[in-house]
């Protein structure tokens, strides 16, 4: 899966993965981690989601991370926002008050981008990636934490064989393979959410289980 197919997907609107919304699992299982205010939240593969202003609104700062210019202006459209926009080690970054957009490759980022960082929030990134991506993934979120990081993951644990990805089901024994050499990995909710995916309800998949994790890297 290249760049070249998230840009079309943007520039023909096939954004199904979208939320209007902050998404509900953020706002009721991110307060777990118990981040103090300023701790500073990496949002890789990013999108133009909201969740992106409700994480400011916690207090924490920002730094997402999202290919597609198109994305990132919309997200600033939308809501309003004014950035100072400026050139970045070969990045477009989006700065407004405590959130820092990165407009660019994530795998070319890096701890002179973004500075410490405290936690990730993981909604929409994992799950984009086809199996052979998720590594390099998984490494390059290695590069970027520190022990005692937290993460907070949502994922999807679904019958591939019944729509092929993305999204692509990531069930917890493939997190386990990816994450358990380095972080704690913690199941804290799982539920039946079919009903709130019309594209995977079409496609005629007959089970989703969306699960969010609660990682720490040891
Ligand atoms: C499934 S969407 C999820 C967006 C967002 N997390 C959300 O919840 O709405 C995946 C996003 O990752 C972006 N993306 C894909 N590959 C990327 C990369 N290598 N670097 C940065 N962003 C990337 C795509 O343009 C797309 O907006």
């Amino acid at each position: 899966m290249d760049t070249d197919f998230w840009h079309r997907r943007w520039q023909r609107r096939e954004i199904g993965f979208h939320n209007d919304e902050v998404h509900h699992f953020l706002q009721r299982f991110f307060p777990q981690l118990n981040l103090p205010q300023g701790a500073k939240v990496l949002v890789p593969l990013c999108g133009k989601s909201h969740d992106l202003l409700w994480l400011c609104e916690q207090g924490y700062q920002v730094v997402g991370v999202e290919l597609s210019q198109q994305a990132v202006e919309e997200f600033c459209q939308e809501n309003r926002l004014q950035p100072e926009i400026r050139a970045v080690d070969g990045f477009r970054c989006y700065q407004f008050e405590r959130l820092s957009i990165y407009c660019g490759d994530f795998f070319a980022l890096s701890e002179k981008q973004t500075g410490r960082v405290d936690a990730v929030y993981d909604r929409g990134s994992l799950v984009a990636l086809p199996p052979k991506m998720r590594e390099d993934y998984v490494r390059q979120l290695r590069q970027l934490l520190k022990t005692g990081n937290q993460m907070l993951c949502i994922s999807y644990d679904f019958d591939q064989q019944q729509r092929p990805g993305p999204p692509f089901s990531v069930p917890q024994a493939d997190l386990t393979e990816l994450f358990a050499d380095w972080c704690t990995l913690e199941k804290i909710h799982s539920e039946s959410t079919l009903d709130r995916h019309q594209m995977l309800q079409a496609a005629e998949v007959q089970a989703l289980q969306e699960e969010v994790y609660r990682l720490r890297i040891a």
